[in-house]
């Protein structure tokens, strides 16, 4: 069985290394293709993580870059096509919600190949979010749809998707992290930067909502430049971030908060494995704290991934300067909270896809 796989931003990287992992240890049944769009192209975005993860060099770099949602979805369809006629594998693999992930999906279900959607069925239900409107859009076109939690499956039969396309199979991208667990144990972590564990704060924040409209990400670093006064903030930035953090000229130096480069999968992970909160926009993020057990803070709304709250370490909080600031220090001056990982988190998901495929089930 032929099967191509695509990647296109930092956060399907995770996703595809066990995967692929697990597809190579059954060499006699799949032969692998992986196509990189190059929607993200640093190398502290990209390529430090196929280092990181061991992921092979891409078969095929599209080299698509940014640009507006349009013209970058675009820019995907238009190259992936030629390089999807060239391989003819019989499955497409896409992972998360990014515009790759729904660009590549488009392309081969209208030539008539099979889709495969990783993490199918997340919904925030707030189509304001690019990711939404890529999740609902992927999973109508998928033939196979792999789900990380109950909840997922529930939001595909609501919209109609057959049953038998859906197999409820856990978080790829806990079995990453479990896996890399022992690497990123090595790493100098916090103390690299003279820092003690559980005694900071690590940030990440990239989604347009919180960082697009400068009096919002005004709001979100003023809280950090506040809670920072007391607790390190260790604020690692997307370059997305970066961009309106500099044009608004946003960050005050000397104010307890480090603005740092993006750091690579194992370094992230040996800091967050020692922070006393995490506080983030990102999706996956909510799921590592909640499998590790750290408490994490959520500047947004809503979350696709209700399991983090319900049976994690996960809270929302608004993207405002004082609601942010009370909620760390409640967290930081509060005992842990309990959680505990959510079903089959737990480093076999891409096992169980590959059952999923191998045992005559599709
Ligand atoms: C994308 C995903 C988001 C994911 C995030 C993780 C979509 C719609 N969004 O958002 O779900 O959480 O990745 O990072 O697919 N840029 C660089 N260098 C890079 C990558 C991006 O400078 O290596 C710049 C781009 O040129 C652009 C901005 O960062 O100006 C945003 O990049 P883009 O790929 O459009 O979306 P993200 O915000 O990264």
């Amino acid at each position: 069985m032929k099967i191509l796989h695509v990647v296109g931003a930092r956060p399907n990287f995770p996703k595809v290394a066990p995967i692929m992992a697990a597809m190579a240890a059954h060499g006699d049944r799949f032969t692998q293709v992986l196509v990189h769009t190059g929607q993200h192209y640093d190398h502290n975005m990209s390529k430090v993580f196929f280092e990181d993860l061991n992921i092979p060099d891409p078969d095929e770099y599209l080299g698509v870059g940014g640009g507006t949602h349009a013209e970058q979805t675009a820019r995907i369809m238009l190259a992936f096509e030629p390089v999807l006629l060239k391989h003819r594998p019989d499955w497409v693999f896409v992972v998360g919600d990014v515009n790759s992930t729904v660009a590549c999906a488009l392309v081969a279900a209208k030539l008539g190949v099979r889709v495969a959607h990783v993490e199918a069925g997340l919904r925030s239900r707030d189509r304001s979010m690019p990711e939404e409107i890529n999740r609902l859009l992927t999973d109508q076109l998928a033939d196979l749809l792999f789900t990380p939690s109950r909840d997922a499956d529930a939001n595909l039969l609501q919209e109609g998707i057959a049953p038998e396309k859906i197999h409820f199979v856990g978080n790829v991208m806990i079995d990453t992290l479990v896996h890399m667990l022992p690497k990123a144990r090595q790493r100098p972590g916090p103390a690299a930067l003279g820092l003690q564990p559980g005694s900071y704060i690590l940030a990440t924040l990239h989604r347009p909502s919180n960082v697009d409209h400068p009096a919002t990400l005004q709001q979100l670093m003023d809280a950090l430049q506040q809670v920072g006064r007391e607790w390190p903030v260790v604020f690692p930035v997307h370059p997305r971030t970066r961009k309106m953090i500099e044009e608004y000229q946003l960050h005050r130096p000397d104010c307890g908060v480090l603005l740092l480069d993006p750091y690579g999968y194992l370094d992230f992970l040996s800091l967050m494995l020692s922070a006393g909160l995490v506080l983030t926009d990102s999706g996956g993020i909510q799921e590592e704290t909640t499998y590790l057990g750290i408490p994490c803070l959520t500047a947004r709304p809503n979350t696709e991934r209700p399991v983090t709250i319900t049976e994690g370490t996960n809270r929302l909080v608004e993207s405002r300067c004082e609601a942010i600031v009370e909620a760390v220090q409640q967290v930081m001056r509060s005992p842990r909270p309990a959680g505990k990982p959510p079903q089959f988190w737990d480093g076999q998901a891409a096992h169980r896809i590959v059952k999923v495929m191998t045992e005559g089930m599709v």
